[in-house]
């Protein structure tokens, strides 16, 4: 195994935010509210230095994302590098406006996959929730042109109120449109999905027939469909391991060059995060303060402190325990010892019960939303 030190070994994914512009606007984008602009991105020849530390740190999958990363001018030039030096490419895209225009420059260069995300089958809810007009028939021009070149694909499809009637028929597109694997993954509200909760969460009785309808389908299609479902916190039993446990497998790089443990680390305050301008990805890895904060176990109060899911699920998600409870290192009120958890289920409830759901935030460059925190939150 590679490691960094005898006791820590080394992440072994890569997430290259290459930009935060995006053709779309999707409400439960997991971006920051204070989006990069264009002119604070790192240039190509930085990209590329980064991406060679982080082969040369064991790093073995980068996925190229955003926003959209095709909206880079040098996305070939980077995705050209990634198979150089011998890493394995996971373009995540809209694939919409100019994305398959530079897809078969992609495949010749060396794009291993493509994984792309899909709001909704219906065209016009589709296309209400991702905030852009005829986008779906772009999308299934794009999909078409991955598998022509036979490039593997996987649908992902972020599940909410608004499409959750549409998991059968999300499965169901995944394999006419010649998918290896599907990702039904329901909302986690971080980002701009935090801002648009109410908005987004959908009742237990839906969720319940989400998952039938998955595990279903998982024995229907054996072979021919990878089904990987992400469950909805709020109403888990136990949390997920966030970002594989903080510090553990995952870096991500921001358009700017900050390194993140996890995509939204930013909303913690008081975390140091350092810039790959100033230090190599080893030494962010091994010694930054932010990766540092909540790597292991030793941060940890009860009742993770003394819980034998600790090594599991790391306490579940560190943003999350700030969202919710105020605390960062509190344990994530989507676990069921968290004392808060009864009223974070409650929550969930009570918002899905609305008999209207309120209007999308969309996520927009400079455009601050129009509240910065859902009612009643920290519970
Ligand atoms: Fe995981 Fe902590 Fe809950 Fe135990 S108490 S299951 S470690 S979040
Ligand atoms: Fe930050 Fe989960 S999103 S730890």
């Amino acid at each position: 195994m590679n490691a960094v030190t005898p006791t820590l070994p080394a992440p072994i994914g890569l997430l290259a935010e290459l930009t935060h512009r995006c053709p779309l606007r999707c409400p439960y984008c997991s971006n920051p509210l204070e989006l990069d602009r264009r002119s604070a991105e790192l240039d190509t020849a930085t990209w590329q230095r980064v991406l060679a530390e982080a082969a040369g740190l064991g790093v073995l999958h980068v996925h190229l994302s955003g926003g959209e990363p095709t909206a880079r001018q040098d996305i070939v030039e980077i995705t050209r590098t990634c198979a150089e030096l011998g890493l394995y490419s996971n373009l995540i895209t809209s694939g919409v406006a100019g994305a398959l225009d530079k897809l078969d420059a992609l495949y010749e260069v060396g794009l291993d996959h493509v994984q792309l995300s899909v709001q909704a089958v219906e065209a016009a809810n589709a296309e209400r929730i991702g905030g852009l007009r005829n986008a779906q028939p772009q999308k299934f021009a794009f999909a078409e042109r991955v598998t022509a070149l036979g490039l593997p694909l996987t649908l992902n499809a972020v599940i909410h109120r608004g499409n959750i009637a549409e998991v059968p028929a999300l499965i169901d597109l995944a394999v006419r449109l010649g998918a290896k694997r599907l990702e039904v993954a329901h909302t986690q509200y971080y980002g701009w999905a935090y801002v648009n909760r109410a908005a987004l969460m959908p009742a237990k009785a839906d969720v319940d027939r989400s998952i039938r309808t998955v595990e279903e389908a998982r024995e229907r299609l054996k072979g021919q469909l990878v089904i990987d479902l992400v469950v909805p916190d709020y109403y888990a039993k136990y949390p997920k391991a966030c970002a594989g446990g903080w510090g553990r497998r995952l870096m991500n790089v921001t358009p700017t060059g900050k390194v993140l443990p996890c995509h939204a680390a930013e909303t913690i305050p008081g975390l140091a995060f350092w810039h790959v301008q100033d230090h190599s990805l080893a030494e962010i890895w091994a010694e930054s303060p932010a990766f540092r904060a909540y790597r292991g176990t030793d941060w940890m109060q009860e009742p993770c402190r003394s819980c034998d899911r600790r090594e599991k699920d790391w306490g579940g998600c560190r943003c999350q325990a700030l969202a919710l409870a105020g605390d960062a290192a509190a344990t994530d009120p989507a676990c069921s010892l968290s004392p808060l958890h009864g009223k974070v289920q409650a929550l969930a409830i009570a918002e899905s019960a609305l008999e209207t759901a309120p209007d999308y935030q969309y996520r927009t460059i400079g455009g601050a939303p129009r509240t910065a925190v859902p009612e009643g939150a920290p519970v």
